[in-house]
This record gives structure tokens, C-alpha cells and sequence, in this order.
């Protein structure tokens, strides 16, 4: 169990992610303070982990020794400036958000530069998560093993430079809602064709898992790895929707870059 004390501050998705990871690996921290800014959503987190201390405020959170930034960036500025100050000298604070640099959010933390930014996904809830994380050249090594010891349980954490965080935005972080809805109409109709649930999970995982693998490491090019099944039932829509990736997702990572 990690000894830190942990803050949240925003009670919103990303933070039940990484305590229903951390909780389904038996690795919840002890103490965990969380704010919000909506009585329901510290309602909703409450019901789930009682032990969970939930505050209006964020300064409270500020207190903790590892303090996440799990906002959006419209009010990032906003919560550091609310924060400045409530930190220990200790702290680590780490943030969740695109676009807010380390330099940045030193900035705005009124010179605070014990950070660290992750751009986390949403399969660390089963500790399947692929978190790209940097860390601001002050921490220390024992400050960099106290935030990996907390990654480590939700999935791969690997060191990137944080110029790239944004574009691992758009591939790792937003990356399975491209897919799931999709994953879902298949996993769906499967089961209208008569297979069982049983039969359906291990197949169209090791479909998916396949599909990929053969796509990045099979050593054929995408055109031959594409040729490699004749009939395409969805052909028509193969267009569409590459234009779609090749219009929207550029256009995100122009909005959330710094
Ligand atoms: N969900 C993911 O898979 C994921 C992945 C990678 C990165 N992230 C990042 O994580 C951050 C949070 O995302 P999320 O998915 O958790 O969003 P979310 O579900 O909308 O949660 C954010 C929560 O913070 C609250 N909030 C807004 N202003 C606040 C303030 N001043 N003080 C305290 N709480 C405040 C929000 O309230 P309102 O509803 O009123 O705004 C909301 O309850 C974002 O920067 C996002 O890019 C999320």
C-alpha cells in the first residue's frame, strides 16, 4: 500500500478510473482526499469508497503529498491559482490535463515546480492502462518511484517526452472511443448470431489483439495485411471514417496542444 497521501482534485471520471484500478489491484492508497466542485459527484465517489474523505475544497486536497490535477484544461488556470500556497513544500503535484506544460503549471502555481503530467487511459480501471507520464527535471528519484509505485498497478507507465503527451492524447487517451462503440455493435450482433457471452469475450479479444499485432508486427504492409481477408462487409464506410480520423483527430490535437 502506498503511504503517501493522495489528492484528487476533480471527482470526475479519471479519478474513479484510477481508484477502481487501484482498488481492483488491492492497491488503494490509505488516504485519499478528493474535491469537486459538485456535491454529487463526491456523493457518487462516496458511495463507492466510504473511507474516501470528499471536500468542497481544493485547497483541503492541496494538503496531500501527491496532488493529481484531474480537471479539465478551461479551469486548470483557475484551481492553481486556487491552490498556490496550500501546498506543502513536499508535495508532488502531478496533473492528468493536456495542454497545461510543466512550465506552465509552475506558473501558475506560483513557482511550484515539484511536478509531474500524465496522460492516463481508461483501462487502468482493470490495470490494462497505457499512461505516458514526464516528470519535471527538479523530482527527485524517490519522488519518481513514489508516482511509478502508484502508476504500476494500472498498466504500462512509459517516460516520454512531454512534448509528445498531446498526441498520446489523441492515440492512447481518447483512442478507445473510436473503437468501443464499434467492439460493442460486433460483440452485439455476435450474439444475435447465437454465440454465447462465454464464446464471444475470448474471441473477439484475441481478435482485436490479433488484428493489431498482425497490422504492427507482421512484417507485411498494411496494404498486403489489409488484403489478406477478401470479403469486407463495412468497405464502403472504410472512406468515411479514414476521413474522419484524418479531419477530427488532427483538429483535437490542435485544441489541446499547448
Ligand atoms: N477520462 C479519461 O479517460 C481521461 C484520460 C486522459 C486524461 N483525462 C484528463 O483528466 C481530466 C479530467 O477528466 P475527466 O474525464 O475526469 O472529466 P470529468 O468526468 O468531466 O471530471 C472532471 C470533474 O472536475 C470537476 N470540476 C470542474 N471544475 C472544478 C474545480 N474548480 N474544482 C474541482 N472540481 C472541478 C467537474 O465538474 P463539471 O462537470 O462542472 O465540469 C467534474 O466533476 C481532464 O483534463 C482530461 O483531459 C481524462
Amino acid at each position: 500500500m502506498n503511504r503517501n497521501s493522495i489528492g484528487f482534485i476533480g471527482a470526475g471520471r479519471i479519478t474513479r478510473i484510477f481508484l477502481e484500478g487501484w482498488q481492483r489491484a488491492q492497491k488503494l492508497p490509505a488516504r485519499i482526499v478528493v474535491s469537486d466542485c459538485h456535491a454529487d459527484a463526491l456523493a457518487r465517489l462516496k458511495a463507492r469508497w466510504p473511507d474516501v474523505e470528499t471536500t468542497s475544497t481544493s485547497t483541503a486536497v492541496a494538503g496531500q503529498d501527491i496532488v493529481f490535477l484531474a480537471v479539465h484544461p478551461p479551469v486548470m488556470a483557475e484551481v492553481c491559482t486556487g491552490i498556490q500556497g496550500a501546498l506543502g513544500p513536499d508535495a508532488l503535484v502531478v496533473s492528468l490535463a493536456p495542454k497545461f506544460t510543466v512550465a506552465k503549471l509552475t506558473e501558475l502555481l506560483g513557482g511550484f515546480g515539484r511536478l509531474a503530467r500524465v496522460i492516463p487511459n481508461a483501462p487502468s480501471l482493470i490495470g490494462q492502462g497505457y499512461n505516458p507520464v514526464c516528470f519535471s527535471p527538479s523530482l527527485t528519484a524517490s519522488d519518481r518511484s513514489n508516482l511509478k509505485s502508484l502508476l504500476e498497478p494500472l498498466g504500462e507507465y512509459p517516460e516520454v517526452a512531454e512534448e509528445k503527451l498531446e498526441a498520446y492524447a489523441v492515440l492512447t487517451a481518447m483512442g478507445p472511443t473510436y473503437l468501443w462503440f464499434q467492439l460493442q455493435a460486433l460483440r452485439e450482433v455476435a450474439a444475435g448470431l447465437g454465440l454465447t457471452e462465454a464464446e464471444i469475450a475470448p474471441a473477439l479479444n484475441r481478435m482485436v489483439c490479433g488484428g493489431t499485432r498482425t497490422l504492427l508486427e507482421s512484417g507485411l504492409t498494411p496494404a498486403e495485411v489489409m488484403d489478406l481477408i477478401p470479403v469486407k462487409p463495412l468497405a464502403e464506410m472504410e472512406t468515411q471514417v479514414t476521413e474522419l480520423y484524418r479531419t477530427r483527430l488532427p483538429a483535437i490535437y490542435q485544441k489541446i496542444k499547448p
